[in-house]
C-alpha cells in the first residue's frame, strides 16, 4: 500500500476503527473515528474525526487528562465546553484546547462534528485486538469477568459529574481558541500566519498555528525535509505537490507529508491552513525574522542568514511567493 497524502474527513473510506459510543440512556453519544494513530515518544500526528451527537441526558463525562493535550476543531453543530470554572459556546471555527490536569465535559447542543489532533495522550487501546475477541467470542465484553476497564483509555480520569461554573463569552474561556483572536500574528507577502497555541502551553512539544493565504500565494519546502507534517485545510483550496504527485485538498481535509519529500503547495483560492502538529518553532522564526528585517538590513540581504535561521528552528519551508 502506498504512503496516503490526503484524508477527506468525511470520507468514510479514511475512518480507522469507526467506533459507536453509547450514552447511558440508550442513545448514540459519539461516533468517534479515528483517521491517523499517534507516533513516537509524543504520540505526534495523531487525528480523530467524530460526530458528537445532540445530548439529551445532560450527561457531561467530566474528566481529566494527566499527560495527553487535545486540541478539537468544531466544524458543523455546537457545544457548550466546562473547563475551569467556565461554560462557554463553541460555535463552528471554534477550536478546544484541554491540558493535562484541566477538567473538561461538554454539553452538546446539536450534532457536532469535533476534529481532534492531540499529542500525548491514549487512544482507546486495542482496537484490533478488540474486534478480534469480539469476533471470536461474540458478547465477550458483557461477560462479568471481562476487565472493562481496559476498554478504555488509561490517561482518562472521571471527576465529580456536575461541576459548579459560570457561564461566559467563547471570548473569555481561555479553553477556546479562534484565528480571530491569535495570541500572536506575522503579516507575510500573501498570508497571515497566527498562532492558536504556544509552545509553552504544549508542554514544550509543539504549536499551532493558523495560515490565512491569498489566492496565488505558494510556498516550496526544503529539498528534503527532516520531519513529517500533518497539516488541516478548513477554507479555500490549496493545491499540494508532494514528490510527483499533486493534489488539492479543500476545506475539512488533513494532509500529512512524510518526512524526506520535498513538496510545494499553491493557494487557488483565498484559503486558510493549520499546521496542527506545529514542531517547527514557529514563533521563534517569525520573531527573529521580524528583527532581522527592521535592525540588520545588510544580513537580511544575504540568503546565508535566512538558511541559519530556518536550521535554528526547524523550519522547513524554503521559499514563499506569489504566483
Ligand atoms: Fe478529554
Amino acid at each position: 500500500m502506498g504512503y496516503q497524502y490526503l484524508f477527506d474527513l468525511n470520507d468514510e473510506a479514511n475512518w480507522i476503527y469507526p467506533s459507536r459510543l453509547m450514552n447511558p440512556n440508550g442513545t448514540i453519544g459519539e461516533d468517534a473515528r479515528t483517521i491517523s494513530f499517534g507516533e513516537g515518544e509524543h504520540k505526534l500526528y495523531a487525528c480523530g474525526s467524530s460526530v458528537m451527537y445532540k445530548n439529551t441526558d445532560g450527561n457531561l463525562h467530566f474528566h481529566e487528562h494527566h499527560v495527553g493535550y487535545e486540541t478539537f476543531f468544531v466544524d458543523g453543530g455546537g457545544l457548550d465546553i466546562i473547563c475551569n470554572g467556565k461554560r462557554a459556546y463553541v460555535a463552528p471555527g471554534g477550536i478546544v484546547f484541554v491540558r493535562p490536569y484541566e477538567a473538561h465535559g461538554m454539553f452538546v447542543r446539536e450534532d457536532t462534528k469535533y476534529r481532534g489532533f492531540q499529542h500525548d495522550i491514549d487512544g482507546p487501546p486495542g482496537n484490533a485486538e478488540r474486534d478480534l475477541l469480539e469476533t471470536k467470542i461474540p458478547g465477550a465484553l458483557e461477560l462479568p469477568e471481562f476487565p472493562r476497564e481496559l476498554l478504555f483509555p488509561k490517561d482518562f480520569y472521571e471527576r465529580e459529574e456536575a461541576p459548579v461554573y459560570e457561564t461566559v463569552p467563547p471570548e473569555e474561556c481561555p479553553t477556546i481558541r479562534h484565528i480571530s483572536r491569535p495570541i500572536a500574528s506575522f503579516a507575510l507577502d500573501g498570508a497571515t500566519a497566527k498562532m492558536i497555541t504556544a509552545r509553552w502551553e504544549n508542554g514544550g512539544i509543539n504549536e499551532m498555528w493558523a495560515a490565512e493565504l491569498e489566492k496565488g500565494f505558494y510556498a516550496k519546502s526544503v529539498p528534503f525535509p527532516a520531519v513529517a507534517e500533518m497539516y488541516y485545510v478548513t477554507a479555500g483550496e490549496i493545491e499540494f505537490t508532494v514528490y510527483d504527485e499533486t493534489f488539492t485538498a479543500h476545506s475539512e481535509c488533513v494532509v500529512k507529508i512524510p518526512k524526506f519529500a520535498p513538496h510545494s503547495i499553491v493557494a487557488k483560492t483565498d484559503a486558510v491552513i493549520y499546521d496542527v502538529v506545529g514542531l517547527t518553532r514557529w514563533y521563534a522564526y517569525f520573531q527573529d525574522r521580524a528583527s532581522i528585517l527592521q535592525h540588520a538590513p545588510e544580513r537580511a540581504a544575504k540568503p546565508e542568514t535566512w538558511d541559519a535561521l530556518r536550521r535554528k528552528y526547524g523550519c522547513q519551508v524554503a521559499e514563499t511567493g506569489r504566483k
